[in-house]
Formats: C-alpha cells, structure tokens, sequence
C-alpha cells in the first residue's frame, strides 16, 4: 500500500512537470515563432506564379476604376520620345500650343490630353 502511494504521487509529480514543460514550450513557441500560427497555415504559400491573388471583387474593381490625373498620363505619355519637360518651363499659352502638336505625336484621345494640358498649365511658368 504503501509502495503504491508512492508510485502515485512519482506518477502525480512525473505528469505535473510534463504538463509545465508543455505549456512553457507552446508558450514560447507562439511568443518567439517569426512564423503564423498553426491557424493561419492554411493561407497560400508565396510563389512567383502570375495566377491573380484572390482578393475581393471589390477590391479589384476600385483599383481598376481609379481614374489616372494629368500628372500621371503626362510621365506616361510624355517622355517615351523625349525627356519630360517640367510644367515651369513654358508658359500656359505655350502649353497649349505644344499640347495641339504633341496630342497628335502621342495619339492621345482628347480626354488625356486635355487633363494633360490643365496639369502642365496650373503648373506653368505663368
Ligand atoms: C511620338 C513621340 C513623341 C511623343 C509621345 C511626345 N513628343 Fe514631344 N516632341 C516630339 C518631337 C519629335 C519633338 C520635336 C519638335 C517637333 O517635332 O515638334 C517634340 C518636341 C516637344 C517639345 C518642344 C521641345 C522641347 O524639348 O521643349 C515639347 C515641350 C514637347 N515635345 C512636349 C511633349 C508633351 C507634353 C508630350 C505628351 C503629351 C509629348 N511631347 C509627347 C515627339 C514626341
């Protein structure tokens, strides 16, 4: 009886400092792991595959709907021939002038063009 008493509370002791060692490990690991936890491991690995990420149409669709301004579609447009000018360096007649030529140069359709005049001529010289 009283070989079994001891046995029992070897076995208690045994089980508790497990139980510890366990716990300060899990502990550990969530706290000092650089990497997500078990849960979020269902979650794509990184590739460098072209598949498109699977991201809320909504999403998508505000990206594609963000309209491009006139200083944008001026650095698109405007240096594939030749460096860009900076908007000081002409004056607002001056941009319109060189915008009816380069229009036809860069095949814009009117509506670039035009954002692309009022960009250059609120930023001109004078
Ligand atoms: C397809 C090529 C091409 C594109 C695109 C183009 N240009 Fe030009 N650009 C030229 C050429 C060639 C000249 C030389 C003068 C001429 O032919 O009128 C020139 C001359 C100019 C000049 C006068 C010379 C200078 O360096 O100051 C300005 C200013 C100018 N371009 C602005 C623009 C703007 C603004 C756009 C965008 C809307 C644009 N260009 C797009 C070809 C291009």
């Amino acid at each position: 009886m009283k070989i079994f008493k001891q046995s029992n509370s070897l076995v208690q002791t045994t089980l508790a400092t497990l139980i510890t060692a366990l716990a300060i490990g899990g502990l550990a690991t969530t706290l000092y792991s650089a990497e997500p936890p078990a849960g979020a491991a269902t979650t794509a690995p990184a590739t460098n595959s072209v598949e498109p990420k699977a991201t809320a149409p909504e999403a998508d669709k505000a990206m594609a709907r963000k309209p491009l301004t006139g200083a944008e579609l001026y650095s698109i447009h405007c240096n594939r021939c030749h460096p860009s000018r900076y908007p000081t360096e002409r004056t607002a007649a001056q941009w319109k002038t060189i915008m009816l030529h380069m229009q036809v140069r860069a095949n814009l359709p009117g509506s670039q063009a035009r954002q692309i005049l009022q960009y250059l001529q609120e930023n001109s010289g004078r």
